[in-house]
């Protein structure tokens, strides 16, 4: 039977780091204030000149690196962002021109903050129906271009990144399970109501959200999606090694932690440094953990996004 696995993990952050006391500098707002309600001490910020394709290709290359792979063996790319370099092409076209790759299939795929989850899962099933051997993944986000800058309430939160892996066919998993889900009628709660029509924005380009209702919302999705993906491979709690949720708030990482009942030291945490970089927040942790010795060859783990849309999923693989 053939399976996916991770064969490499790559991260990168912009170098422009943003702490909280420079955010207090100019908005009504305090480092105590989002430590304690968020666990945020600082997020990285991308250039202008860098589009989202150009975080995704340097996490590419360390991903393709730490695999030992040329990327002339790529055979599909996907992208998750929500903050693509363009309207179109797509920034996973970009991205294949960047790494000199021809041919092979490349999209972006739009799940917000659950997108790298939603496209491993999608590449594990290119990868098990014979469709690819060597796939690149990829969520690369920068948005800071969706913050309105002077609305304390949600530009203390997020911050650019991307994380890649290298997913290669093999005999055994790997990805043992994967479980999507999704509810538009939700879609109010978290969104950027805003699109482009006659040389005009029309709606607002800036992120809008009600905080408390995402923050219940991703709790308890968090925690039954992780339960159906250990379930969808006659796994239990008791099997997880490691759990990479999304990176969104460390209160709802500790709290999703507390529901599925796994301890707190067999968690991933780097929105403390990161914020929530959106569809790249779970490859960049599983990077600096794979870097850091922490997440070994032969450690399962459980990986959860949750975003807007709403949308949120698991997947549960051997490293
Ligand atoms: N600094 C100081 N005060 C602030 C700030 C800030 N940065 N932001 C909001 N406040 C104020 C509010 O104006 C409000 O003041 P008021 O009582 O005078 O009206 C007060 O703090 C409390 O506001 P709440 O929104 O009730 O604060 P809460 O404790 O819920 O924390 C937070 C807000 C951090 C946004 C929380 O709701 C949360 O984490 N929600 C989850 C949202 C999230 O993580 N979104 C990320 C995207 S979603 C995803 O990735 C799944």
């Amino acid at each position: 039977m053939r399976h996916s696995r991770i064969a490499g993990v790559g991260g990168f952050l912009p170098p422009r780091v943003v702490t909280n006391d420079e955010l207090a500098q100019r908005l009504d707002t305090s480092d105590a204030w989002i430590r304690e309600r968020t666990g945020i001490a600082q997020r990285h910020v991308a250039d202008p000149s860098q589009g989202s394709s150009d975080l995704a290709l340097e996490a590419s290359r360390r991903a393709l690196d730490a695999a030992r792979v040329d990327a002339a063996a790529i055979d599909l790319i996907i992208v998750a962002t929500s903050t693509p370099d363009y309207i179109f092409p797509s920034s996973a076209c970009l991205l294949q021109a960047k790494l000199g790759v021809k041919n092979c299939p490349a999209f972006d795929l739009q799940a917000v903050c659950s997108g790298f989850v939603y496209g491993l899962a999608t590449a594990d099933q290119f990868v098990r129906s014979g469709q690819a051997k060597c796939a690149l993944v990829v969520g690369a986000e920068v948005f800071s271009r969706i913050m309105d800058w002077n609305d304390r309430g949600t530009c203390v939160l997020f911050g650019d990144g991307a994380g890649a892996v290298v997913l290669v066919a093999g005999d055994r998993p790997g990805i043992h399970s994967s479980v999507l889900r999704a509810d538009g009628t939700q879609a109010g709660m978290l969104s950027v109501p805003g699109n482009v029509s006659g040389g005009k924005i029309i709606g607002s380009p800036y992120l809008q959200m009600n905080g408390p209702q995402v923050f219940k919302f991703a709790v308890k999705v968090l925690d039954e999606v992780g339960r159906e993906a250990l379930a969808a491979a006659d796994a239990t709690i008791d099997d997880v090694d490691w759990l990479i949720p999304h990176q969104a708030n460390v209160r709802i990482i500790d709290a999703t932690a507390r529901k599925l009942g796994i301890p707190a030291h067999k968690v991933i945490v780097t929105v403390d440094l990161h914020g929530n970089t959106s569809a790249a927040s779970v490859p960049l942790a599983l990077d600096v953990a794979v870097r850091d010795g922490r997440i070994q060859p032969g450690h399962r783990v459980l990986l959860e996004g949750v975003g807007g849309g709403f949308t949120w999923g698991a997947v549960y693989l051997t490293m």
